[in-house]
């Protein structure tokens, strides 16, 4: 992905200075920033069962994920203040064991992260549909962006991606297809709904459904 282009709006980036304050004094093994990132594997053992998930907004599936299945680590990646502060509140308040955070650019993290093969499963949830014309440039699920979630799967891995765009699912679509990767779809809402796919309900909009799983 072009380094320049945000997926991101910057206004969802700034924090207010109380919360700049609890996370640079936040626990070192639980919440990272990216300029401090270098690799997944100083944050997660490759041998365990790890998913990664990005744009988590405001926590709650990875929250809830992660409390339901203790013996799995989770990673979270976001750029939004609230998410992460409220995310990282509860894990300190519950002592949750298998949370981490990572405050930053899903994009430039991977570009900075040297290792293959680490996770499970990743998540990519009702991402940013940017829908005018002279933004889609901006939209996270590139050709190249794919290709870099593509390594970080380990053999059987799988690569949920979730969107209430019709337009970006086409995109999503050919892009896989594209890339030649083979994946299940389908049309219909989930047992459990983010914030966005509540949201993308109640506007009436469908939700469009990628599993895709590397071969072994
Ligand atoms: C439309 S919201 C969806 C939030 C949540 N997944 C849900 O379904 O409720 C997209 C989220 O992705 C985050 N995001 C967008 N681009 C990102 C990036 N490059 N790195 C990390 N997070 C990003 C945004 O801050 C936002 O919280």
């Amino acid at each position: 992905m072009n380094k320049t282009i945000k997926s991101f709006s910057k206004a969802r980036s700034r924090f207010s200075v109380q919360n700049k304050r609890l996370l640079s004094a936040a626990d070192k093994n639980i919440f990272y920033q990216e300029e401090n990132f270098k690799d997944f594997k100083n944050l997660l053992k490759v041998e365990e069962k790890n998913i990664l998930e990005i744009g988590f907004g405001d926590g709650k599936h990875l929250y809830q994920q992660a409390e339901l299945n203790l013996d799995v680590f989770f990673l979270g990646v976001e750029v939004f203040e609230s998410g992460l502060t409220n995310t990282y509140r509860r894990i300190i308040k519950n002592e949750l064991k298998n949370l981490k955070l990572i405050q930053g650019d899903i994009a430039e993290i991977i570009n900075l992260n040297k290792s293959l093969e680490i996770f499970t499963k990743i998540y990519v949830l009702f991402p940013d549909p940017w829908p005018k014309s002279k933004h889609k440039k901006r939209r996270l699920l590139k050709k190249q962006f794919i290709l870099g979630l593509k390594n970080l799967l380990k053999e059987n891995g799988k690569l949920i991606i979730k969107t209430d765009w019709e337009d970006y699912a086409e995109e999503i679509k050919t892009n896989l297809n594209e890339i030649g990767l083979e994946f299940k779809f389908n049309e219909g809402e989930n047992f459990f709904k983010t914030k966005y796919e509540e949201i993308a309900i109640k506007e009436k909009r469908k939700i469009f459904n990628f599993e895709i799983t590397l071969d072994a």
